[in-house]
């Protein structure tokens, strides 16, 4: 989610690294900051906000040194300012240290080194490295950097891609990666370090892909990598070919494919280190609430906006089938118009990706002002939602750039099922229910990558509904939501008119629309709705409609049944949106691409609505 970029060479390393930073901002950023090696000491640069403001302060300092590190944060532990921007040092400032990733364990490994006398700086989970790696390496005469890291590296617990400068050894880098992509990039007497091949792409074309557990030594004319077991091994060198662009989006053409297909990943961050298998619940470290304020919740109130708002919807169902409170949703533009009624036993949950929706902010404002406890379902860090809350969730989806969401639906609705274990462990849900839901969250990552293999079956079925001039989405039960969904992600994107209704309604008006020339798309997964469910396709079948089923896997029932199917794997009902909702991603990103639209910025929409 964050960049990194790194330079050892013959040339001024600080305008490289920041050339090399502004090609990562695209993924998303709250600060910035660089590293430089010069004269056997290390100048720290920091800003928060954009680039530009790091390159001012830059220009101002003139800084030298031909080694240096460089990041671009987007905030996953700490509020976005200056001193959690990274690069982060150890106390005695003799080496830098840049980290995408999560450190699961910072909390105990910051407490342990405290007491080791060490003193932190930044709220960060990073920081904790710099200090694991300064007790190998910097008193007395430590090990050698690259033996240090690897030391440190072996008592965290979570995902990195790091680089790391030390004045002991000037003109070396060591980077190291599990879980978060990292290369070296190779030049003319000069290397470089990259989360990402944009950063470097101005400079040379050739790349080494570093791999989970391994270790890279970098040096001006020579590098190293090392496996887990410290041996050297020798790598392929890849030869890029791809422009600027196609790299951004990770070799996709568009944002919002890149997105779609990077769910299983983003749905692992948000699960990451917050199920609790044995106690049947989840553990969140942001909430603010004890388990006692959570106990006196008697209602709950979930506003948001567009597809935030349908996540909520999911919440509803999810809050009251399992935590047994009573929970409505609400549009946040109209929740706070409406003099609302709520007191200090409502929870009322806030959901947004991006963290600044104006009307979400206000309503969560007013909600607050009449004394309700308030929550956030957040992906922005740091972000003005996130700030006005008394607690919440980050969904840790990673930048969301495509203005239709996508990752950040399916996230939401895993941290929506998460709090709704919390809620329902504290009360009636028994300990049996709460593993069962747990070791379900656990798979769906998995199984979303199945769904996702499937891409092209949806492609052929796009090709039939690029003339469309309307659509139906019929869902029932949790899979209401994702016909609402489903419909707004064609409308947005390809501009076709669609309507997500719940099935059983059709017969009280859209049924009357109901012939050859719309197609009527059925969310049908096999749960308890799904008897209901088939008579309504049989409604619409027997009025020479046009079916498109998204099923369970093996649903030969209603093959008969729908001119179309796209299946998706058993999961608990509740979690089955999380599945269905992305063969309806595709449907609309398929037809949107063939009809020649704007894929990631359609027309009159945008990304983070701050207005009324
Ligand atoms: C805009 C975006 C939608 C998004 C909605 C709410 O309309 O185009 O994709 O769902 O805002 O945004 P939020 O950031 O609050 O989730």
């Amino acid at each position: 989610m964050c960049g990194i970029v790194g330079y050892t060479g013959h040339r001024q390393a600080a305008p490289l690294l920041v050339e090399g930073l502004k090609h990562l901002e695209y993924r998303g950023y709250d600060s910035a900051g660089v590293a430089l090696i010069a004269d056997g000491r290390i100048d720290i640069f920091k800003t928060a906000g954009k680039i530009a403001a790091l390159e001012k302060e830059l220009a101002g300092a003139h800084p030298t040194g031909r080694t240096g590190i460089a990041h671009t944060r987007w905030a996953t532990h700490g509020v976005p300012n200056t001193i959690n921007a990274h690069p982060h040092t150890d106390c005695g400032g003799t080496l830098a240290l840049v980290h995408n990733g999560i450190i699961e364990n910072a909390g105990v490994l910051r407490a342990a080194l405290s007491r080791r006398g060490h003193t932190f700086r930044s709220e960060t989970d990073t920081e904790v490295l710099a200090h694991l790696i300064e007790e190998l390496h910097s008193k007395g005469d430590g090990r050698p950097l690259v033996e240090s890291v690897a030391g440190a590296l072996v008592q965290i617990e979570g995902t990195y891609g790091i680089a790391v400068v030390s004045t002991r050894e000037p003109d070396t880098i060591v980077a190291a990666r599990r879980g978060s992509p990292l290369l070296v990039a190779i030049g003319n007497e000069e290397n470089f370090v990259a989360s990402d091949a944009s950063a470097v792409l101005a400079h040379t074309r050739s790349v080494v892909y570093i791999d989970d557990g391994e270790i890279a030594v970098v040096r001006p004319r020579d590098y190293r990598i090392l496996d887990v077991g410290a041996v050297e091994k020798h790598k392929a060198v890849t030869h890029l070919e791809w422009d600027l662009g196609t790299i951004e989006r990770g070799g996709y053409a568009h944002f919002m494919l890149k997105e779609i297909m990077e769910q299983p990943n983003s749905l692992r961050d948000t699960l990451r280190g917050r199920l609790l298998e044995e106690e049947g619940t989840a553990r969140f470290g942001g909430l603010n609430l004890t388990d006692e304020d959570l106990l006196k919740i008697r209602r709950i109130v979930i506003t948001g906006c567009g597809t935030s708002w349908h996540a909520g919807l999911i919440g509803e169902y999810m809050m009251e089938e399992l935590a047994r409170i009573p929970t409505e949703v609400e549009y946040a533009s109209e929740f706070r118009y409406r003099n609302p009624i709520v007191d200090d036993h409502t929870l009322v949950i806030g959901i947004s990706q991006s963290g600044e929706t104006a009307d979400t902010l206000a309503a969560l404002r007013e909600a607050k002002r009449r004394g309700a406890r308030t929550l956030g379902l957040i992906n922005v860090v740091g972000s003005s939602i996130a700030r006005e809350v008394e607690g919440g969730i980050y969904l840790h989806a990673g930048p969301e750039i495509g203005v239709a969401s996508t990752k950040a639906f399916t996230s939401q609705i895993v941290a929506l099922a998460m709090l709704t274990l919390k809620l329902g462990r504290l009360r009636s849900l028994s300990i049996l229910q709460g593993r069962e839901v747990v070791r379900a969250l656990a798979r769906l990552p998995e199984l979303v990558e199945r769904v996702l293999q499937n891409a092209a079956a949806v492609e052929h079925i796009a090709e039939r509904l690029l003339r469309a001039g309307n659509v139906l989405y019929l869902g029932r039960g949790y899979n209401f939501p994702v016909a609402l969904e489903g419909a707004l992600k064609l409308k947005e994107i390809s501009y076709i008119h669609a309507e997500g209704y719940p099935a059983a309604e059709m017969k009280h008006g859209p049924i009357a629309l109901i012939d050859d020339l719309m197609p009527v798309v059925f969310v049908a997964p096999r749960d308890a709705v799904y008897q209901k469910i088939v008579s309504n396709i049989e409604e619409v079948k027997a009025r020479g409609g046009r079916v498109i089923a998204v099923v369970t896997e093996g649903d030969t029932g209603l093959a008969k049944l729908a001119d179309q199917r796209i299946e998706v794997p058993e999961t608990l009902d509740l979690l089955t949106p999380v599945l269905t909702v992305l063969p309806l991603q595709l449907l609309a990103y398929y037809i949107a691409v063939r009809r020649g639209c704007n894929v990631d910025q359609p027309r009159n929409l945008a990304k983070s609505v701050t207005v009324e």
